[in-house]
């Protein structure tokens, strides 16, 4: 169900110890990064372990109306005939994202330097997130935009017949807008490059090199330094799609807070760039074990062992990690509710311009349920009550939200009440089996009767 259609209020009800494999769904970044990277390849890629969250499927479903040939053998084994850089056919219809930011921004930067028009829009949530923040370096290259007030979607981009490459700093720290800038740089001619202050997720930039291009980064005094050769012609890849670690964030930090839990999630991808919540676990007292640790497909992958940590303490979470761990700030503060002591994040504005504005989703959500949170611009607090000792019985919003929807269910799993989300729908463009996968650990997940 995607978020589109009726709400499905969902109860997550006290359990008992969560135990077993979790094995949560490929990784949302590198499958749309698949997706679009296999469309701007010339000839067959292949894709094991795509994610078939809503997310991805409104991107490849995007990829089609650009002219590549994508198609379902079901089983998460997909196929992308791509059409080559600058190969991307005007659509005939209107681009609906959906949910995603990652799919609208990553396309239109694929799409920009292209001579060809496109009209994306999304769903209430991605229809009120900011655009500029793409479509403004976008027009270095000579791409018009064309959107509601404030840079919001629904927009045309009108791509450059005769594109520039440029060189860009990036003004926030943002893998979506780095992203975009080198997809458009794909078909610039000369070198365009990307400069960003802080690092973020590196997929686009692994799996550019992986598809042939010429991709160089440098860290210098400014950050790094990423040069890409515009118009290479990317060869075709097998993409074996690791775990997510921002879903397995869900099953690692229930079982942490779970009296007696033990859970094992297999070959979940451990990108530096990722990995923050895990460091940030363990620096409140987690029981967290890597085994196996390996490379798969080009990305650092481990088993990761979770079990009960009686001990959670607060702590000041590093503000250098926060982009390594940007998604994971609303299932910590659910841990932090459990921890002794106060949790304080820091340097986190982009919460507020998520597919919600997820510190306001979560503080109101954690006080309806009995937590305390202070809040300001960039920064909020969570003060901890301990194991046994947070009240739930609420109802949370989820605010189209799928991290939310999911934090505040984690969240009744061990408070002393059932804690009830009004609409579940959203979890379905991230994680799918996210209800069915729970349920097998041993949580207790309830749909209202409709
Ligand atoms: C993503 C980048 C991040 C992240 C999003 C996925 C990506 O967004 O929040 O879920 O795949 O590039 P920003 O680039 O807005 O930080």
């Amino acid at each position: 169900m995607s978020s589109h259609g009726a709400p499905i209020p969902m109860t997550s009800h006290p359990c008992g110890p969560l135990s077993g494999n979790a094995d949560v769904p490929g990784d949302k970044s590198i499958s749309h990064r698949s997706l679009i990277l296999g469309a701007l390849s010339v000839g067959e890629t292949k894709i094991v372990g795509l994610l078939e969250g809503q997310d991805v499927l409104d991107t490849a479903k995007a990829m089609r109306a650009f002219g590549a040939e994508v198609t379902d053998h079901g089983g998460g084994n997909w196929t992308v005939n791509g059409v080559g850089v600058g190969g991307f056919a005007e659509p005939d219809q209107v681009i609906d994202c959906g949910n995603s930011g990652t799919g609208v921004r990553l396309i239109m930067g694929a799409m920009a330097t292209s001579p060809i028009s496109a009209t994306f829009t999304g769903d209430a949530s991605l229809n009120g997130r900011p655009m500029a923040r793409v479509t403004d370096p976008l027009a270095l290259f000579g791409t018009q935009a064309h959107g509601r007030a404030g840079g919001r979607l629904p927009m045309t981009l009108v791509g450059a017949a005769d594109p520039m490459p440029v060189e860009y700093t990036v003004p926030v720290p943002s893998a979506q807008v780095k992203s975009a800038v080198l997809l458009a740089g794909l078909n610039a001619p000369g070198k365009t490059v990307v400069i960003e202050a802080e690092a973020t997720r590196d997929h686009t930039e692994r799996m550019l090199a992986g598809f042939g291009a010429d991709i160089t980064v440098e860290q210098t005094d400014a950050g790094r330094v990423i040069t890409l050769t515009g118009q290479p012609e990317l060869k075709p890849q097998k993409i074996d799609v690791p775990r997510d670690p921002s879903s397995a964030a869900f099953p690692v930090c229930a079982a942490l807070i779970v009296p007696g839990s033990d859970v094992l999630v297999p070959g979940i991808g451990l990108n530096p760039t990722r990995a923050g919540l895990y460091a940030t676990l363990r620096d409140m007292g987690a029981d967290l074990t890597y085994e196996n640790e390996r490379i798969e497909g080009g990305e650092p992958v481990a088993d990761l062992r979770a079990r009960f940590s009686p001990d959670l303490k607060g702590i000041e979470v590093p503000p250098d990690r926060a982009a390594s761990m940007i998604d994971e700030y609303p299932v910590l503060s659910v841990v932090a509710a459990f921890a002794q002591g106060q949790t304080v994040m820091r340097g986190v504005k982009e919460l507020r311009v998520k597919e919600s504005d997820r510190i306001d989703a979560m503080a109101v959500g954690l006080r309806a349920n009995g937590v305390t949170v202070d809040e300001g611009p960039d920064w909020w607090t969570v003060t901890g009550l301990g194991h046994g000792n947070v009240p739930g019985g609420a109802t949370a919003a989820s605010q189209l939200d799928h991290r939310i929807a999911m934090s505040f269910l984690i969240l009744g799993m061990a408070a002393q009440n059932p804690v009830r989300v009004d609409d579940g729908g959203p979890i379905a463009t991230s994680f799918p089996i996210f209800e069915p996968l729970m349920s097998d650990l041993g949580a207790q997940l309830v749909r209202d009767a409709q």
